[in-house]
């Protein structure tokens, strides 16, 4: 698989924990507690492979070398908010704040990837190099999930 078909399909799953999260309330605690979990094992290892087998061709190349650096710097904000999220009690309002934060970030992080770091990487990778990036993407995530990208 692609390297942009891989990355999207990582992208609709942890957009739809997200939108689970967002239907809790503050009474949900336990239920905040799984998903904010699970979108943060989500997010880890998809942010690692990017960073470690995607954005490093796109630091290089003059087309995309802004966008992959503020990508960068988008996973460290996202990255910190999380652990906050992870550690802080899930029942009141700051949490429910910073939660719509993260949602916030992290779906303008994806449309910018998608609308405009992937077009632009595009011109960058010849259609080869997208296929074996995907293909180390999902080897990475296997070696470390123990579950197959598909
Ligand atoms: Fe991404
Ligand atoms: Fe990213």
């Amino acid at each position: 698989m692609d390297v942009y078909k891989l990355l999207h399909e990582d992208h609709r799953k942890v957009k739809s924990l997200l939108k689970e999260l967002e239907d809790t309330t503050e009474r949900a605690g336990k239920t905040r507690e799984h998903l904010i979990r699970q979108v943060e094992m989500e997010l880890e290892i998809h942010s690692e492979a990017e960073e470690k087998f995607f954005y490093p061709y796109l630091q290089t190349a003059k087309e995309t070398k802004d966008l992959a650096y503020e990508a960068l710097e988008e996973h460290k904000v996202v990255k910190s908010l999380l652990q906050e999220l992870i550690a802080e009690a899930k029942g009141t309002a700051e949490w429910t704040a910073k939660c719509s934060v993260l949602i916030e970030n992290v779906e303008h992080h994806i449309e910018e990837e998608e609308g405009e770091l992937f077009p632009k990487a595009r011109k960058v990778l010849s259609k080869e190099e997208a296929e074996s990036i995907g293909e180390e993407i999902e080897d990475y995530k296997e070696q470390h999930t123990g579950v197959g990208a598909g």
